[in-house]
C-alpha cells in the first residue's frame, strides 16, 4: 500500500519525507490556498513554481488540479501542469468535462487523478476513460451520514473483477481507521493529511512502555 501526503504545506511534506513512508502527494485547489499568504500577489505561475518545488522534495507522483470547467480548458492548463516535471499528475473533476480531458491526457501520455468521485459509477467511468488514479472522498461521505468506506470496498471489487489498472487513492481521510480499513480493502493508496500520518504512529502502550524503559535505564551508569 502507498501513502501520499494530501497538502500543499512544504514544511509537511518534508517531515512526512523524512519518516521514509512517503510515496506521492496530492493538492487542490483548497489547500493551494492554504499556503498562500498575500492572495492579490499569487498567481498562477506561482501554483507552478510551488508545484515544482514539491516535485524536488518527493521523488513520485505530485497531483496538480486543473482549475477550470470546459474540457478544452482543463487540457490546455494540464498540458502545461504536465510540463512542470514528469511527476505531475494532472487531477481533474469526474464531471462529463473532466472525462474528455481525462481520455485525452490518457491517450497522450500524461497521467490523470479522477477527483471529486462520490459513487461507484462515477469510478466506473474514470476506470473506462483511462484515469490512472481515481480519488473518493470517504471524510466528505461520511459527513453527509453516507458510508465513505463501502464506496472504496465497492471501487476496489468492481475494478478487481474487470482488471482495471486505474490505481484506487483512498482521500478526504479524517483519521487513522480510514487508513486501517482502506489497508485492509486492498486499496491501492491512502492520501493522508499530516496530522493524521503522525497520529498512524501513537499508541499509549508505545508510551507506557517507552517510560518504563526510560524509567529502568536511568539506573544504568552512563
Ligand atoms: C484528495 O485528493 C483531496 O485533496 C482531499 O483528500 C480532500 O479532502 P477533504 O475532504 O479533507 O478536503
Amino acid at each position: 500500500m502507498k501513502f501520499f501526503i494530501d497538502t500543499a504545506n512544504l514544511d509537511e511534506i518534508r517531515s512526512a519525507a523524512e519518516l521514509g513512508v512517503l510515496d506521492g502527494v496530492t493538492t487542490n485547489p483548497s489547500l493551494i490556498a492554504r499556503i498562500v499568504g498575500d492572495p492579490s500577489n499569487f498567481t498562477y505561475n506561482d501554483f507552478k513554481a510551488h508545484i515544482a518545488r514539491i516535485c524536488h522534495i518527493v521523488d513520485g507522483p505530485v497531483s496538480a488540479e486543473v482549475t477550470c470547467l470546459k474540457a478544452e480548458e482543463m487540457i490546455a492548463e494540464g498540458e502545461d501542469l504536465a510540463s512542470i516535471h514528469e511527476n505531475v499528475v494532472v487531477k481533474c473533476p469526474l464531471t462529463i468535462d473532466g472525462l474528455k480531458a481525462i481520455k485525452h491526457f490518457s491517450a497522450n501520455g500524461i497521467r490523470t487523478n479522477a477527483t471529486l468521485v462520490f459513487s461507484p459509477n462515477q469510478a466506473l467511468l474514470a476506470a473506462k476513460a483511462g484515469a490512472d488514479y481515481v480519488s473518493p472522498f470517504v471524510g466528505r461521505l461520511d459527513d453527509i451520514s453516507t458510508d465513505g468506506m463501502a464506496l472504496v470496498e465497492q471501487i476496489v471489487a468492481i475494478y478487481g473483477n474487470y482488471g482495471f489498472m486505474t490505481e484506487v487513492i483512498v482521500a478526504s481521510v479524517r483519521h487513522p481507521q480510514h487508513v486501517v480499513t482502506a489497508a485492509m480493502m486492498g486499496a491501492d493508496i491512502a492520501t493522508i493529511p499530516y496530522g493524521v500520518i503522525k497520529q498512524l504512529a501513537n499508541h499509549p502502550l508505545t508510551d507506557a512502555g517507552l517510560k518504563k524503559f526510560m524509567d529502568d535505564a536511568a539506573v544504568m551508569k552512563k
